[in-house]
């Protein structure tokens, strides 16, 4: 029987929701627990996860949970876990950590007798190169919370990075989050997506991944543990080509600055996983343009580069021609609270969260 793993998959807060049904679909049996969901994973299933999974933050493994209500219960915990199945001989690994509601909150000092102990179970025959370096190794994250200590191992990686976005406007949308409003939009494949403001083109290339669900292609520190098996790993992963189909209906991408136009369809072509039509255009006429049926799926300006009137003025031409499409399903992300005033519209609120710090809602105006 193989290894089952307590998964925990992380998700920026209020996006819960779509994170479930994005593991389900990638044969998951998640249950929804605070910043994410907790599920059983065999090497397959984490393997799969950390390569197609578009609305995860981050993906760890649980080791333990043990009291540790002082620096003797946290030694004497810690030495009782598995250090040798996950970290290599002479791995130093990066020890995170955070407190909440504990006896024990100096995290530094934590940090520091984790390593020690950490250090003495891992040590023996060493890895270590000429410059003392360490074999690569996941980072260990020990969570204390009302004194009990949960202890991780890393297996995603920094999961928004998608390899593609060496270039950027000023307020991207993480990419993550991008997927997750895709996701929350209800668009299909099969129809036309329009984002008639897409900076560096991440809500487009999101959607164009949803279509054809490629794999990403960096190795996550999984494959680093100890115990994990690269033969299994390559034979698995010589398989792992896009899950999805090719986007039938056309996938659209504009902005109003020939810069931004140009970086999105340098990115689409970096990103090689498919056809993005990029359009040189004002929104509103974008929209009036739009096919018949189409989801408009956009991260409108709402930061402070753009000038209050000029803001209102962009949001009401929006909104005017929304209302002279009802046939358009239109999803947004914003973090102006006046958006739905200016817009002149009806907005129901899918999602509320946060995109670098910056509180955001998800509306909608589906089609009539
Ligand atoms: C918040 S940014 C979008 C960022 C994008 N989601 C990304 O991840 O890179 C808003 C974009 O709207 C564009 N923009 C502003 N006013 C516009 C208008 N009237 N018509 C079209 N694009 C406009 C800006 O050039 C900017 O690229």
């Amino acid at each position: 029987m193989s290894t089952k793993f307590a998964a925990f998959v992380g998700v920026a807060p209020g996006l819960e929701v779509p994170l479930l049904e994005e593991l389900r679909e990638l044969g998951a049996k998640p249950k929804q627990t605070g910043g994410g969901a907790t599920c059983w994973l065999d090497a397959e299933g984490l393997w799969r996860v950390a390569h197609y999974a578009r609305v995860a933050e981050l993906l760890r493994v649980r080791l333990g949970q043990f009291e540790a209500r002082n620096w003797s219960g946290l030694e004497k915990g810690l030495s009782k876990l598995p250090w040798r199945a996950y970290l290599k001989h002479g791995s130093a690994p990066r020890i995170r950590v955070s407190c909440k509601k504990s006896k024990l909150y100096h995290t530094s000092a934590i940090a520091e007798r984790a390593a020690k102990i950490i250090g003495g179970a891992v040590s023996g025959p060493t890895g270590r190169d000429e410059a003392g370096n360490g074999p690569p190794c996941p980072d260990v994250h020990l969570r204390l919370g009302h004194d009990l200590c949960t202890v991780r191992v890393d297996a995603g990686g920094d999961m928004h990075k998608r390899g593609w976005r060496e270039n950027q406007v000023a307020a991207p949308l993480r990419e993550t989050l991008a997927a997750a409003v895709v996701r929350l939009s209800g668009w299909t494949p099969d129809a036309p997506l329009v984002d008639p403001f897409c900076g560096s083109g991440t809500i487009p290339l999101e959607a164009l991944a949803r279509a054809l669900k490629p794999p990403s292609l960096a190795a996550p520190p999984l494959t680093t543990w100890a115990s994990h098996s690269l033969r299994a790993y390559r034979d698995w992963s010589v398989d792992a080509g896009p899950l999805g189909k090719q986007a039938t209906g056309t996938i659209w991408a504009g902005d109003n600055s020939p810069r931004a136009v140009q970086l999105a369809t340098d990115n689409a072509e970096l990103a090689g996983y498919g056809l993005v039509t990029t359009v040189l255009s004002d929104a509103a006429q974008m929209i009036k343009r739009a096919p018949e049926g189409a989801y408009v799926v956009s991260n409108p300006p709402y930061g402070k580069r753009i000038g209050a009137g000029e803001l209102a003025k962009t949001t009401s031409a929006l909104g005017a021609a929304l209302r002279g499409r009802p046939d358009i399903c239109a999803t947004f992300i914003t973090g102006w609270h006046g958006f739905q005033n200016a817009s002149g519209i009806r907005w129901k609120t899918l999602a509320k969260t946060s995109n670098r710090g910056l509180p955001v809602v998800v509306l909608q105006r589906p089609a009539s």
